[in-house]
């Protein structure tokens, strides 16, 4: 397994709990379950992501900018997660919340599976693909089972 499959395996489990969230209703157990479990995967993504793929990135002056861009993302999302937390979940301003954070999540994995990847491919050599690979599924699995 390379880097990118690996990445993309969270992916698509943050598309399928984002998409979920938007169809819950109220303070129910539902909203509460999939908002857990959206949260966990988006931040345990999100830090094994920025250690075994951005930072590598940033060793190359054409990573840069991509990186930052897609850690300031990061970032935002988690501000997303913090106003979730502060409001009534039952209340509409919730879920006007999450189809945002829903809409951000979609906008962020499309513009790294489009356009990140690919610059990616180009800066890492093949050994790096497979060892970051690595790196990265042994600390994404450790945040999760920490969440
Ligand atoms: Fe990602
Ligand atoms: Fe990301």
């Amino acid at each position: 397994m390379n880097i990118f499959e690996a990445l993309r395996e969270s992916h698509d489990r943050q598309r399928g709990y984002a998409d979920a969230l938007i169809q819950t209703h109220g303070d129910s157990k539902e909203r509460v379950d999939v908002y857990k479990h959206l949260k966990a995967e988006l931040q345990a993504h999100a830090i094994a992501e920025e250690r075994f793929f951005y930072i590598p990135l940033m060793q190359s002056d054409n990573g840069i900018d991509l990186s930052r861009h897609a850690i300031s993302e990061h970032h935002e999302m988690d501000e997303m997660m913090e106003e979730l937390d502060e409001t009534e979940m039952s209340s509409p301003s919730w879920m006007a919340t999450a189809k945002k954070l829903s809409e951000k999540v979609h906008h962020h994995l499309k513009e790294e599976e489009q356009k990140f990847f690919q610059s990616a491919g180009k800066l890492l050599d093949d050994k790096q693909k497979e060892s970051l690979a690595g790196e990265y599924q042994k600390e994404y699995e450790e945040q999760l089972a920490e969440a």
